[in-house]
Parts: structure tokens; C-alpha cells; sequence
């Protein structure tokens, strides 16, 4: 499966990973604009052929066309069972798959510099990124997008969360943990508080797995008076992306916070760069994650947590702090656990910031949160 394409009159499209098998290298893919979103019946045969139809003009008729073959997917069904069988072959865990449907295989397209080729277009900036990609990986070429994928982020433009604490609501695109947990915030905001005493003027602050940036804002607002500049990379491009949105629309103070690119923990940190306090909201849930989505609170094994401790000592300066969130969801071994792993590296806890908050997520009713402000141990 190749990244880029031919797409008759637009040229050489590039196709984001996520997608690429939706239209592998033996499915056709044809450009129906906007003169021709009326011919149902022609773009339904080429979808019936095992073609991909990619659309653009008019957003509300290409909504039509969408309408219009998910009323008929009974007949695309031997088509679409083709796809989802290559998909399923190419993933590892079946249940990941998102529900099939004819909008799948309805495609839309973008511009070089990200500009979707529907009217109006919508105001989704970094789209590359909010669909998993590096702001460069189209190098430069219009690129493509199901439909489907584009509804969902217009939507999630319209369900904002509100944040009292930072006097401001935020957004979660595609696979990005919505601030829902106001406690999560206040313990945080308790931790940032305790923690500001120690901190220097300008000081250094990093955090890692900035999801939709809920915590990058509340760094900002709490260390605001000692101008730290706060640094932000999650493993997913969505979520820098999301953070980055978040940050345009409610901060007065962009000035003081940098995006760093998409890593995984400390790999987009320019070398020998050290930090006066290091934030990470860790994902809690001991399990493997079966999609993208979960990747925000799935941790196999420990396994991120764990390599946190192992690399951080090299990011932090030598009175550096950590805060560290984390739930007890998967019961007091993890925990157990979770607190060997920071004493081994050599950490001590100088405070915990702690709530109970009731949950759906696990057979238990009630789960604690907490933030670890966190301190290398002097050695004897
Ligand atoms: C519990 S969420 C916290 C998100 C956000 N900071 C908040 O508090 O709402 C954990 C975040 O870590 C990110 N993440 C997971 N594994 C990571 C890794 N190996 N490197 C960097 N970020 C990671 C996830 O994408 C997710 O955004």
C-alpha cells in the first residue's frame, strides 16, 4: 500500500496511514466535483465496482451522496466486507475496527497547505495532524480524508468542555481524552500550587502526553507570574494538534508555551535540554490499548509509566520536580507497583494530591485520583 496516488485531474494525492486501506493500490479511486455530486447513480456504480468516489464542492450535497449510499449499503455490502476483510487481515486486534459503513469508502480531499475542497470549508486547521499524521508527511500534496472522518471533526469543533478553572471550555478531536474530570484539574491545580515555592523565575516546565492541553493551559495560568515557558508533545499528532487548537483559542499567553512534534515521552526534546518541573497525566489503566483512542489510558504492563522513570532523570535539572497523575483503576497492586517504580529511580514523594470520584470505567464505584509531586532523592 503506498502513501501517494494518482487522482485524475487533482494529480498525486497522499492517502494518511490510517486510511490507506480503505484505498489500496488496486482500488480506483475517481474525482466526482461539484458539477457532477447530482449523478447518484454514476458515483454509486463506481462505488458498487470496488471504487473509491472522492468528493468535492458543496458540503451539503456531498452530505446527500453520503445519505444516499448508506440508504443502499445493503448492495455495497459484498464490497465493503472486501475492505473490512483486508482491514481486519492488516490489524491485530479485530475489535478495533471501526463500525463499517458506506461513508468509508466516500472520500473528500485537501489541498497542499491543508484547505478541504468542500463549501464552505470548515475551520479545521492542522487537518494532517488531527488525523494522525506529521504537519509533512503529504509532502505538499493535496491529501485525502473520508468523509465520515471530516463529520466527526466538525463536530467535535461544536462539543466544547467547560474548564472553570481556567475560565475557559476546550475541544477533543478523534482519539483525544476530553477534560471531563474537573477533580483531575483541581489536583493538578493543588499540585502547582504546592510546587510553585520551589520553582525559579522563568523556570522550564515540560509536559508530556499533553492530550487536549487542559494541563499546559492550567501550567500557564498557575506559573504565569514567573513567565515559565511551558513545552508540550503527546505521542499523537491529534493530540499536539488538539493542544495547539486549544491553546490558539483560549490563551493570551501563546507566547509562553511551544509545541514541540508529535514523540513518543521525551523524543522530541532538543538534546540536553533540562527541565525545573516535568508534568505527565499517565495513562492508568493496566491493559493493553486495542485502538488509538485508548492509548490515552491504556498502559500494557506499565510499560510507559515504567520508561517514563527510566529516561526522565535525563530531563530534569538537578532540583527538578515531576507531578505525576495517575487513578487507582486498576487496583492497589498497580499502584503498589506504580510507587516501586518511582523509588527504584530514585524518586521520593513530597506530596500527594488526592479525590475520590465515582466511576463507570471499572466493577468498583469509586476511584482515586492523585497527583505525585515528585523529587530526586538526595544520595547519602
Ligand atoms: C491520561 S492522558 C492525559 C492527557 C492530558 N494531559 C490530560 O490530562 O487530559 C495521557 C496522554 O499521554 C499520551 N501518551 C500515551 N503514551 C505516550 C507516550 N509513549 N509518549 C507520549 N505521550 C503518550 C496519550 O496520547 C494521552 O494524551
Amino acid at each position: 500500500m503506498h502513501a501517494f496516488h494518482p487522482l485524475s485531474d487533482v494529480g498525486e494525492v497522499f492517502i494518511p496511514a490510517q486510511f490507506r486501506e480503505l484505498a489500496s493500490d488496486d482500488i480506483p479511486l475517481r474525482h466526482f466535483t461539484d458539477g457532477n455530486l447530482g449523478q447518484l447513480d454514476r458515483i454509486f456504480k463506481h462505488l458498487r465496482r470496488g471504487g473509491v468516489a472522492v468528493l468535492s464542492g458543496q458540503w451539503d450535497r456531498i452530505v446527500e451522496v453520503l445519505d444516499y449510499a448508506e440508504r443502499k449499503k445493503k448492495e455495497l455490502a459484498p464490497r465493503i466486507e472486501r475492505t473490512k476483510r483486508r482491514r481486519d487481515f492488516n490489524r491485530r486486534d479485530k475489535r478495533a475496527n471501526p463500525k463499517e459503513s458506506a461513508s468509508a469508502i466516500l472520500m473528500c480531499y485537501a489541498d497542499g497547505a491543508g484547505k478541504l475542497q468542500i463549501d464552505p470549508p470548515p475551520n479545521l486547521p492542522y487537518l494532517l495532524e488531527l488525523v494522525g499524521e506529521n504537519p509533512d508527511a503529504n509532502e505538499g500534496c493535496p491529501f485525502l480524508l473520508p468523509i465520515a472522518t471530516v463529520q466527526k471533526l466538525k463536530t467535535a469543533l461544536t462539543q466544547v468542555y467547560p474548564i472553570p478553572a481556567l475560565c475557559t471550555s476546550l475541544v477533543a478531536f478523534e482519539n483525544v481524552l476530553p477534560p471531563r474530570s474537573q477533580e483531575t484539574i483541581a489536583c493538578f491545580q493543588d499540585g502547582l500550587r504546592a510546587i510553585k515555592r520551589h520553582l525559579p523565575q522563568r523556570a522550564e516546565v515540560l509536559e508530556v502526553g499533553c492530550g487536549s492541553g487542559c494541563l499546559t493551559l492550567l501550567a500557564v495560568q498557575e506559573l504565569g507570574d514567573l513567565e515559565a515557558k511551558i513545552r508540550a508533545s503527546d505521542l499523537l499528532p491529534e493530540a499536539v494538534a488538539t493542544t495547539r487548537y486549544n491553546v490558539t483559542r483560549s490563551s493570551n499567553h501563546t507566547g509562553l508555551i511551544q509545541l514541540l512534534p508529535a514523540a513518543d515521552l521525551f523524543e522530541a526534546v532538543p538534546d540536553g535540554h533540562r527541565f525545573d518541573l516535568i508534568i505527565f497525566n499517565a495513562p492508568w489503566v493496566v491493559s493493553r490499548a486495542r485502538n488509538r483512542a485508548e492509548l490515552a489510558i491504556h498502559d500494557e504492563g506499565q510499560g510507559i509509566v515504567g520508561r517514563f522513570f527510566d529516561e526522565v532523570p535525563d530531563y530534569l535539572k538537578p532540583s527538578g520536580r515531576i507531578l505525576l497523575g495517575y487513578a487507582d483503576a486498576s487496583g492497589t497492586n498497580a499502584l503498589q507497583n506504580l510507587e516501586s517504580i518511582i523509588s527504584d529511580a530514585g524518586f521520593g514523594v513530597e506530596s500527594r494530591h488526592t479525590k475520590r470520584v465515582a466511576t463507570h470505567r471499572s466493577k468498583r464505584k469509586w476511584e482515586h485520583i492523585m497527583v505525585y509531586e515528585l523529587r530526586k532523592c538526595s544520595t547519602p
